[in-house]
Parts: structure tokens; C-alpha cells; sequence
């Protein structure tokens, strides 16, 4: 549950609006004239049991607390989301718009200085950086589109020009490009006589930067000078959580439904100047999750380049392990819930094993079509995964093909096609050297053990008091509220995703999604042209829900993924807005006092919604 809805879930609708608005019992609900219109009738209900209020009358409008606030107090959801949580006594992480504010000028403090580092680049100083680019062949175009730059070799280039355009140091130090030495105070430039990499994030935003050395260091002193230095942990900056040229990239990840991943700067480099602009950087490490999530929110096919050096290493093993089962996991507790969307598309990841020597960079410039037959042609994840993670043990021995099969079969049991799981498994049994049915014969042990450390792991999750049988069912009916927030959920994730899909969005209503967080979501959705716009408009607390929905996979890869998107959200508004009709007929049902005989105007609203409750049944 996001914070959105857990303050929502802490209040009670009647108590806000009463702070606002005098309100009279009507049956089960509470009744008053609109506050947003002028009348004498109240028509105005806020129903306890749903937690919403809704104008019957003029206004023909409602929503929840949120929305209730935010157009009585005349605000934002932000500062409604600030109001809402004192009153609820939920400590909202620090003040998120200061916290923007700070950050913003940490940006800016960045792109000061790449473009100053860019200035350096073509001055008398930097004809020795700008040599080097030439002889290593990145052509003008890309220096400019990754605005490269040159760091001169002196300790206070950068300080005195910040210092000259008032930029207070604070902000300079913080952001990782002046060095201060906390006991004397001192401070210098954190670059110095390095090619400069500004690192973009996925707006194109500089957040930190990669500097690399002009000469190789003296070969008795390898530690001295490392090749690449970058930014530290600013907070704007976390190399784990950054993917070099995703600005310039995603797009063609998208459109292509492809992203090729390699390791350093000037591989990326190489790829866009030769016309590969699918392609971006892990920065030199093992990819983390938080980078594979990332690349989730954008396509279903990914293509790992790995060096010779690399292929083999334990680390690279254990980050293609784990990111594969991020990958598996997710698919799987979505297999659960996305009933409407029976075909799901599998994430492919593939593995390009470079040859000997040659890093992506080598390859691109000089032989591009070895490159392309790599990419095009690299085998699956498990079919590079089951040898190297073989090599590992000593297979020779019983108790080394059980550790083998212990290691890889649950990723193949995780594989969503049956017919390359079956494969996998035969590929795993002739990798051991035993046949599929000693394979099978082994594995009950095996997955037994998995299966409890699973459940151990799910009884510490859930260590909880024993439940009476009302509790049960409140956990119950809170389960199937939850199965229909999936399915807001993957309408919304429809919604981000597909664009095209925009034209539904003035058949939809907010009022038809039941979070207060996808409600928002929504809101802004309508308001912004692109996801850019709308991580821009979003309030921080949204962010991290607004990523899980894009990050949805949904229809299969074939050419008619948009036509069955676009079925999918057909049904998601069907059934949306016939739970919305349903739901304002209870209410308004709930608002009859036996005592006095209903108006005829209710009356008449109820045999209204009728009509359109029937239109959304299935024909
Ligand atoms: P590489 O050594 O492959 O560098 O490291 P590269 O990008 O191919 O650069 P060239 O071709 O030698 O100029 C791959 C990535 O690992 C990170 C950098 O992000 C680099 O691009 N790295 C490498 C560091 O952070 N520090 C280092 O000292 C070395
Ligand atoms: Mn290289």
C-alpha cells in the first residue's frame, strides 16, 4: 500500500468533511448542500462506507478525502496529502517539496559545471583531451550529444568558477565536484585533467559524472591513478542505480522493445555513433536490480554484451541470478492477478559473449557486423546460465551435480514456457551427464528443500497472533479489495504504457479507480503529455508506485500487442465503471430514511444509473 492510501485508510471521510462542511445523517450516509455549488436541496452525500462523497446534483462529480480537500481547501494534492497526514499522524518523509528544491539545485549546480567542463574541452587546455577523442574516434556529434568535456589539470579550475558565479560551495561539495577535506577545511577540485562523462538520468538531468584519465598510469603505481573516477553517493547520484546513456536511449528501447547493455562509457558511445541507440551502460558493475527494473519499465527483450574476462566471474553469475529471478518472481505473482490479460509477455534476457579481447567499443568501430550477429543471435539467459554455473562445481561427484541442480532448477521452474523449460532441463541433465530421468529422480529432494525455506521465510513475514473467524474475514474482503486494485493497477499501467491509448482517457473517471494513489495518478496522467512530464508533475510519494505500474508487462510480443492493450482496457473500463455505477447506486439506496418516502428526483437517479449499469454488462 502506498502512503496515499495508508493516510486515507487511517481517516474517516466523515470526520474531515465535518471539519469542513455540516453534515446531516441521511440513512446509512450523511447529507448537506454542496459545497461547491450554490443550492438549497442538499444533494450532497458522503458515504461512510465507501469513504467518498460525491455531489448528486449540479456538480455530478466526487471523490475521496483527498479530492475532498483538495477542492475545498482549493490546493494541490501535494499540500492536501501534507494536511491529510498530520491529521492521520503520518510522518511524511522529509518535506518532499523542500527536498526538491535541494535537489533540483544539486542539478543545476551539475550542469553548470559539464558545460563549463564542455568550454575546457575546446580551449587551448583541452586540445590534448580533444586529441584523444579523435584518435579513439568519437566523432563531433557525439561529444556534443553526451556533452563531453575536458577537466582541467590545475585544483581550483572548477572552484574559482563557481566560486566567480556565486554558487554557494556548500552546494558544490555536495554535489561531488569540489573536495573537502573535513579537517582543514581545504577544498579543490574533485576532477582534475580527466575526458569528462556527465552521467544523465532518465529526464537527461546531469546527476554525476565519470572522469577518465588521459595516460596510463605509471605501471609500479597501478592504484595510484585509476582509470575512471566517479562522482561518489551524492543524493542525486548512486551509481547502482544509474544506467549510463538511459536518456538517450530509451526511446529506441522502447520502440524496439530491446535494450542492449554493456559495461563502460565508451561503449555506449561507440553504439549510438554507429547507429545502435538501444544501448547503455551498467557502469562497470554487475547489474542491480534497481538497474534491471529500470530496463523492465521500458521492453521484455534485453541483451547483456559481457567480456570474455567478465563471462565467467562469480559476480557476474550472481547478478544474472538475481536479476533473472526479479524478472521471475514478478512474472509470476503477476500470472496470479492479470486474469484479463491471459497471455503475458515473458522477459527474455540473452547473453552476448564477446570475443577475447574485444569490449564493445573494438568491436562497433571495426567490425559492426559481428556486433549485430552477437546481439541478434545471443543465446538465452539458462543456456549460458547452465554451464558457467556447472563449471563451478565439481560435477564429478554426486554431491556437486546436486548442488548444480539445487542452483539452476529453480530458475528453470521459473521459466514461463513449457516447452523451453523441458528443454532446459534436458540441457541440464546433459550438462551433468545423467539422464532425465535420474535428473527427475533427484529433484523432489531438492525442491522440497526450496519449498521450506520458502514457507519458513513466509511464516516470519507473516508472524502474527492466531486469527479469530471475524478477523479472517475482514483479512478476506481486504484480499479482494486487493484483487481489485490489481486491476486498476493494470489499467493504469495500460494507460502509461501505451500512449496510443490516450483517447480513452476522457471516457474514463477517476472516481472509477478505488486508491487515492492511482486516483492522483490518473488525474495527472490527464493533465501531462509523457511520463517525463508526469514524474515531473507527480508528488515524491507517488513516484515509487507510478514505476511499479509502468513497470507492468502485459501483452504478448506479437504485432498486435497494442490491439490487445487496447482490448485489455476496454474490459478494464468496463468492469471499472460498472463497479463505480454499482457502487453510486448503493449509495444512493443507503441515503433512503425509511422514515420519510424518497424524492423523485433520487428515485429518478437511481432508475438512471440502472441504465447505465446495464449498458456495461457483458453482451
Ligand atoms: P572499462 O575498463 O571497460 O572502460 O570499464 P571503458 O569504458 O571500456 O573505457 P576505455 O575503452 O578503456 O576508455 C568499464 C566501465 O567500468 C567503470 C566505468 O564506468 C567504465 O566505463 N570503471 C572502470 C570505473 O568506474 N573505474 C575504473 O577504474 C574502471
Ligand atoms: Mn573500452
Amino acid at each position: 500500500m502506498t502512503v496515499v492510501d495508508d493516510i486515507r485508510a487511517r481517516l474517516d471521510i466523515v470526520d474531515v468533511v465535518s471539519g469542513y462542511v455540516a453534515l446531516q445523517k441521511a440513512g446509512r450516509n450523511f447529507k448537506a448542500p454542496c459545497p461547491f455549488h450554490a443550492e438549497n436541496t442538499p444533494s450532497f452525500i458522503v458515504d461512510p462506507n465507501r469513504q467518498s462523497w460525491r455531489c448528486y446534483g449540479a456538480c455530478a462529480t466526487g471523490g475521496d478525502v483527498f479530492s475532498f480537500v483538495m477542492r475545498h481547501q482549493n490546493v494541490e494534492f501535494p499540500e492536501a496529502l501534507r494536511i491529510l497526514a498530520q491529521r492521520a499522524g503520518v510522518e511524511l518523509s522529509p518535506n518532499s517539496k523542500q527536498e526538491n528544491d535541494h535537489r533540483s539545485k544539486l542539478h543545476r549546480v551539475n550542469q553548470l559545471a559539464a558545460t563549463w567542463y564542455q568550454e575546457q574541452l575546446r580551449a587551448p587546455e583541452g586540445a590534448a583531451a580533444m586529441e584523444y577523442l579523435k584518435r579513439r574516434g568519437v566523432n563531433a556529434q557525439m561529444i556534443d550529444a553526451f556533452q563531453l568535456g575536458y577537466s582541467p589539470n590545475r585544483w581550483d579550475g572548477l572552484k574559482n568558477y563557481l566560486n566567480g558565479i556565486g554558487v554557494p560551495e556548500q552546494f558544490a561539495v555536495e554535489s561531488g565536484l569540489i573536495y573537502r577535506n573535513d579537517e582543514s577545511g581545504r577544498t579543490w577540485d574533485f576532477f582534475r585533467d580527466r575526458l569528462m562523462f556527465p552521467i544523465h538520468d532518465r529526464q537527461g538531468k546531469v546527476s554525476g559524472f565519470g572522469g577518465r584519465q588521459l595516460s596510463e598510469p605509471p605501471p609500479d603505481a597501478p592504484g595510484y591513478n585509476p582509470k575512471y573516477i566517479n562522482t561518489s553517493s551524492t543524493p542525486i547520484f548512486d551509481k547502482r542505480s544509474t544506467l549510463y546513456g538511459i536518456h538517450r536511449a530509451k526511446d529506441a528501447i522502447r520502440e524496439s522493445n530491446t535494450g542492449i547493455v554493456v559495461e563502460g562509457y565508451m561503449d555506449v558511445i561507440a553504439a549510438h555513433q554507429h547507429g545502435y541507440h538501444n544501448v547503455v551502460a551498467s557502469m562497470g558493475t554487475a547489474l542491480t536490480e534497481n538497474q534491471v527494473a529500470q530496463l523492465k519499465s521500458l521492453a521484455t527483450n534485453f541483451v547483456l554484451a559481457l567480456d570474455p574476462d567478465n563471462a565467467g566471474q562469480e559476480a557476474t553469475l550472481r547478478s544474472l541470478e538475481s536479476s533473472w529471478q526479479v524478472i521471475g518472481v514478478q512474472s509470476a505473482s503477476r500470472s496470479r492477478s492479470h486474469s484479463v490479460m491471459q497471455q503475458r509477455e515473458a522477459i527474455t534476457l540473452s547473453i552476448a559473449a564477446l570475443p577475447e579481447g574485444k569490449d564493445p567499443d573494438e568491436l562497433i568501430r571495426h567490425n559492426p557486423a559481428e556486433w549485430e550477429r552477437l546481439t541478434t543471435e545471443a543465446p538465452p539467459l539458462m543456456s549460458y546460465l547452465i554451464p558457467a554455473i556447472a563449471a563451478r562445481f565439481d560435477t564429478g561427484t554426486g554431491q556437486g551435480k546436486s548442488q548444480v541442480v539445487e542452483a539452476i532448477y529453480p530458475l528453470i521452474a521459473a521459466t514461463q514456457n513449457p516447452f523451453d523449460q523441458q528443454r532446459y532441463t534436458q540441457d541440464l541433465a546433459d550438462t551433468l551427464g545423467i539422464t532425465l530421468d535420474a535428473l527427475k529422480a533427484g529433484l523432489p529432494r531438492t525442491m522440497q528443500a526450496s519449498a521450506r525455506q520458502q514457507r519458513r521465510q513466509y511464516d516470519a513475514q507473516s508472524a502474527q497472533p492466531a486469527r479469530s473467524s471475524s478477523q479472517q474475514q475482514i483479512t478476506a474482503s481486504a484480499l479482494d479489495s486487493n484483487r481489485e486494485n490489481t486491476r486498476e493497477d493494470y489499467m493504469l499501467g495500460l494507460l502509461l504504457n501505451f500512449p496510443q491509448l490516450r483517447e480513452y482517457l476522457d471516457e474514463f473517471s477517476s472516481e472509477y479507480l478505488s486508491s487515492s494513489a492511482n486516483r492522483e495518478i490518473f488525474a495527472q496522467w490527464q493533465l501531462c503529455a509523457d511520463i517525463t512530464e508526469l514524474q515531473d508533475a507527480l508528488d515524491d510519494t507517488l513516484l515509487a508506485h507510478m514505476q511499479s505500474l509502468l513497470a507492468a508487462d502485459i501483452a504478448p510480443t506479437d504485432g498486435s500487442r497494442s490491439e490487445r492493450a487496447r482490448e485489455a482496457l476496454r474490459q478494464c473500463l468496463r468492469s471499472l465503471k460498472r463497479r463505480h455505477l454499482l457502487e453510486l447506486q448503493q449509495t444512493l439506496l443507503a441515503t433512503i430514511d425509511n422514515a420519510t418516502p424518497p424524492p423523485r428526483e433520487l428515485t429518478a437517479q437511481i432508475t438512471s444509473l440502472n441504465e447505465g449499469i446495464r449498458a456495461t454488462e457483458i453482451r
